[in-house]
C-alpha cells in the first residue's frame, strides 16, 4: 500500500511538471496553440491576434507559438496531445469533442439555428455557457466560443432536393449526429481529416463535403466541386478549450490577462467571420469554378423534413431540455 501511495505521487509530481508553465528564469512561459485552418479564416484571424495581444502585453514572460494549417496536430490529435502537456491551446469545431461529452453534438443537430444570431444567443445563454465546463472532469476547459458560419453543401451534382443526395459519398468531421444526418437523406458518411478534404474532393473519392463559405474558399474546394446548395443547415463553430492543469497551474495574474486577451482576441475572430460569410461567399461566385444553388422554400422544406428525426435519435444522449434550450434561441431578439 505504501509503494502504491508512493508512486501515485510520483505519477502525480511528473505530471504536473510535464503540465505546469515553464518559471521566468527557465525563460517565458510558452504557449502552443494548434489548428487545423489558413490564417486567412475567422480562427486562424483570432489566433494570430492573441498572439499579438499576449506578447505585447506580457512580454518576456508568455510568448504564443501558432501552428495552423495542421502543422503541429488534427483536431483529433490535439485533444489528447493537451491532456500531456504538448500543446496549451486549441479551438476545434464543435463538431469534434464527442469522445469527451454527449452534450455539445446538440451543435450538429441539422437546421437548429436559423442563423447566427440565435447560434450566439445560444452559446451565451446560461445553457451554452455551462457547456464550457462539460469536459471538465475529463481534463479539459472551454474558454469560450468562436464563430465561423453556416455550412453549405457541395458535390459535383446539383443538389436540390434531399433524394438528390442518395448514393452520394460526402466528407464529413467526427460526428455521429453529422453522420445521421447523411444517413437520414441515403447518403453516405466518410469521417476525414479537415486536411484530406482537398486531395478527396480533387480525386472524387468522396462525391461532396459540408462547409462554411471561408473554409470553402480558402481550402479551394469550389475549385474542384462543380455545386454549391446555399442550405445554411448546419453550423461550424469552436470552442476555444485548454487543459485545466495548464489552466489551474498558470499563476492568476498571468491566467487573468490570457483570458482578456483571448477574450478580445475571440471578438475579433467574430467580426472577422462576419465579413467573411459574405465575402468569402462573393469571392466564390465571382470565381466563376462553380455554380451556387439557391434553394426554394418548398425544396428547403424537404431537406428539413429528411433530417428532422436526427434530433429525436440523439435526443436522449444530449438531453431534450439542452436541445429545447438551443432551438429557443431561434426565437430570442
Ligand atoms: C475547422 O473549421 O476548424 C475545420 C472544419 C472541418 O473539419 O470541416
Amino acid at each position: 500500500m505504501r509503494f502504491l501511495t508512493i508512486t501515485t505521487a510520483s505519477i502525480a509530481a511528473a505530471a504536473f511538471m510535464l503540465t505546469s508553465p515553464v518559471t521566468e528564469a527557465a525563460g517565458p512561459l510558452v504557449i502552443k496553440f494548434s489548428h487545423v485552418v489558413a490564417e486567412n479564416t475567422p480562427k486562424g484571424q483570432m489566433a494570430n491576434k492573441f498572439k499579438e495581444l499576449v506578447e505585447q502585453r506580457l512580454p518576456g514572460k508568455v510568448k504564443v507559438e501558432v501552428f495552423p494549417n495542421t502543422q503541429l496536430f488534427d483536431d483529433d490529435a490535439v485533444l489528447s496531445a493537451m491532456l500531456l502537456g504538448d500543446v496549451q491551446l486549441a479551438a476545434p469545431s464543435l463538431s469534434k469533442f464527442d469522445k469527451y461529452t454527449s452534450q455539445l453534438p446538440v451543435f450538429d443537430l441539422p437546421f437548429l439555428f436559423k442563423d447566427m444570431a440565435a447560434a450566439d444567443r445560444f452559446q451565451q445563454s446560461p445553457a451554452g455557457q455551462k457547456l464550457l465546463m462539460s469536459m471538465e472532469k475529463k481534463g479539459l476547459i472551454g474558454l469560450g466560443y468562436l464563430h465561423n458560419g453556416l455550412k453549405q453543401l457541395s458535390a459535383n451534382k446539383p443538389l436540390k432536393t434531399p433524394a438528390d443526395a442518395k448514393g452520394q459519398k460526402f466528407r464529413i468531421q467526427q460526428s455521429d449526429v453529422l453522420a445521421a444526418q447523411f444517413e437520414a437523406v441515403g447518403a453516405v458518411p466518410l469521417k476525414k481529416a479537415f486536411s484530406e478534404v482537398f486531395t478527396l474532393l480533387q480525386t472524387r473519392a468522396v462525391d461532396g463535403q459540408e462547409n462554411t463559405w471561408s473554409n470553402i474558399y480558402s481550402q479551394k474546394f469550389h475549385e474542384v466541386q462543380s455545386y454549391i446548395t446555399e442550405s445554411n443547415h448546419g453550423l461550424i463553430d469552436y470552442m476555444v478549450v485548454t487543459s485545466a492543469s495548464f489552466w489551474n497551474g498558470l499563476p492568476a495574474d498571468i491566467r487573468g490577462e490570457v483570458k482578456k486577451a483571448l477574450d478580445e482576441s475571440i471578438a475579433h475572430g467574430n467580426n472577422v467571420a462576419m465579413e467573411k460569410e459574405l465575402g468569402d461567399r462573393k469571392k466564390v461566385a465571382d470565381s466563376g469554378r462553380t455554380q451556387i444553388i439557391q434553394l426554394t422554400d418548398a425544396e428547403r422544406a424537404q431537406w428539413v423534413e429528411a433530417m428532422k428525426p436526427v434530433w429525436k435519435k440523439f435526443e436522449k444522449d444530449i438531453g431534450k431540455e439542452l436541445i429545447e434550450a438551443a432551438a429557443a434561441a431561434n426565437t430570442g431578439s
